[in-house]
C-alpha cells in the first residue's frame, strides 16, 4: 500500500523519514542542519539584511537566518502552501518571536513582493518540486536588490544510485527491463524531480540575469546494512505530497504482479548486504 500524504507539513514532519530507523533519522536531521549551515554561510548574511526564505516548509532556513541576524534585519518565511506557514507561525509563537519575522503565502514563480526589496534569498529543495525552474529564478532576480545574493541547495536526483546498480543481474530474469525502466524514470522530462541537473540550473541562473554564479557539487553517501523490511517503504514513500511513490512509477511500465516479483527478488538479493547510496547535490550562489 502506498502511504497517503496530504500536506507538505505532514511530509516534512513524518513521511520523509518514515522508512528510516532511529539512527538513520538522527543522521538525516544532522545532515539537514549541516546543509542549512552551508546555505546560510554561502549567503554571507549581514546584520540588517532582509532575507527571503522561499519554500520555507517548516522554516529550516528562515529560523536559522533569524538566529544569525540576531535581532537585526528581517526574515520573510514564504511558501505556496498555507499549512507550512501555519506551522512556522506555531514555531515562532513557541519561540516567543514577536518581531523581525514575516509570513508570506506566495508561489516561487509569482512572489508577492515589490521589485528590489530583499537583500538575500535562500532556498533548499524547492526548485526540485517545480516543473519549470526559470520562472522562479526570474522572480528571485526581480525581488532582489542590486548586488543582492541568492544561495540555494538542490538534490540532483537524476544521478542518484540506481537499484539496478546494487543488484546481481544473474538473479533477476528481467534485469535489462528493470534497468530500462529505472533509467526512464530517472530522466523523465515531465518529472520536476529529475528534469534538471547542475548544468541546466546554471543556465537558468544565467538566463534569469544573475552574475558571479558559483556551483558547488558534493555527494551525499549513505551506507546501510539492508533489512528487507526497508524495501517496501523505499518503494511506497512518496517523494513529495503530489508525486507518486517509486512503486507506482514502475507500475506505469510493468504490471503490479511483476513489480511485486521484482521487490521480492530485491529483498532476497540485498538482505544483509551493505549498500551505499550516492546522491549528488548542488549548492548554488549568485548575485544580482
Ligand atoms: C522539500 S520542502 C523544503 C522545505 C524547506 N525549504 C526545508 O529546507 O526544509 C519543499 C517546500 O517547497 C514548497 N513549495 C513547493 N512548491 C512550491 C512553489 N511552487 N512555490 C513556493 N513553494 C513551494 C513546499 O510547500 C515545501 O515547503
Amino acid at each position: 500500500m502506498s502511504e497517503l500524504v496530504n500536506t507538505w507539513t505532514e511530509w516534512l514532519k513524518s513521511s520523509r523519514f518514515s522508512y528510516m530507523n532511529e539512527i538513520q533519522k538522527q543522521q538525516a536531521l544532522l545532515w539537514l542542519l549541516n546543509v542549512r549551515d552551508n546555505i546560510l554561510d554561502r549567503a554571507a548574511l549581514k546584520q540588517g539584511d532582509t532575507v527571503l526564505d522561499i519554500g520555507t516548509g517548516t522554516g529550516l532556513l528562515g529560523f536559522g537566518a533569524y538566529e544569525r541576524l540576531n535581532g537585526s534585519g528581517e526574515v520573510i518565511l514564504s511558501d505556496a502552501f498555507a499549512d507550512c506557514l501555519a506551522e512556522c507561525r506555531k514555531i515562532a509563537e513557541k519561540c516567543k518571536i514577536v518581531e523581525g519575522l514575516e509570513f508570506l503565502q506566495s508561489e516561487a514563480s509569482d512572489i508577492r513582493l515589490p521589485d528590489n526589496s530583499v537583500d538575500v534569498i535562500v532556498m533548499r529543495s524547492v526548485l526540485v518540486h517545480i516543473p519549470e525552474k526559470l520562472p522562479s529564478l526570474l522572480e528571485c532576480c526581480r525581488v532582489l536588490r542590486k548586488n543582492g545574493r541568492i544561495s540555494i541547495f538542490e538534490p540532483i536526483i537524476k544521478r542518484n544510485t540506481r537499484y539496478y546498480e546494487l543488484i546481481n543481474p544473474d538473479k533477476f530474469p528481467n534485469y535489462l527491463r528493470i534497468k530500462e525502466i529505472e533509467d526512464k524514470i530517472a530522466s523523465d522530462p515531465d518529472d520536476p524531480l529529475v528534469n534538471f541537473d547542475e548544468h541546466t540550473l546554471k543556465n537558468d541562473f544565467i538566463n534569469a540575469g544573475f552574475k558571479n554564479i558559483d556551483v558547488n557539487m558534493s555527494t551525499e553517501s549513505s551506507t546501510y546494512e539492508v533489512d528487507p523490511a526497508m524495501i517496501d517503504p523505499w518503494f511506497n514513500t512518496p517523494p513529495s505530497p503530489d508525486r507518486p511513490p517509486l512503486k507506482q512509477r514502475f507500475m506505469q511500465f510493468m504490471p503490479e504482479s511483476e513489480v511485486n516479483e521484482f521487490l521480492e527478488l530485491l529483498k532476497a538479493d540485498l538482505a544483509g548486504s551493505t549498500i551505499t547510496l550516492n546522491s549528488p547535490t548542488a549548492y548554488i550562489y549568485a548575485e544580482k
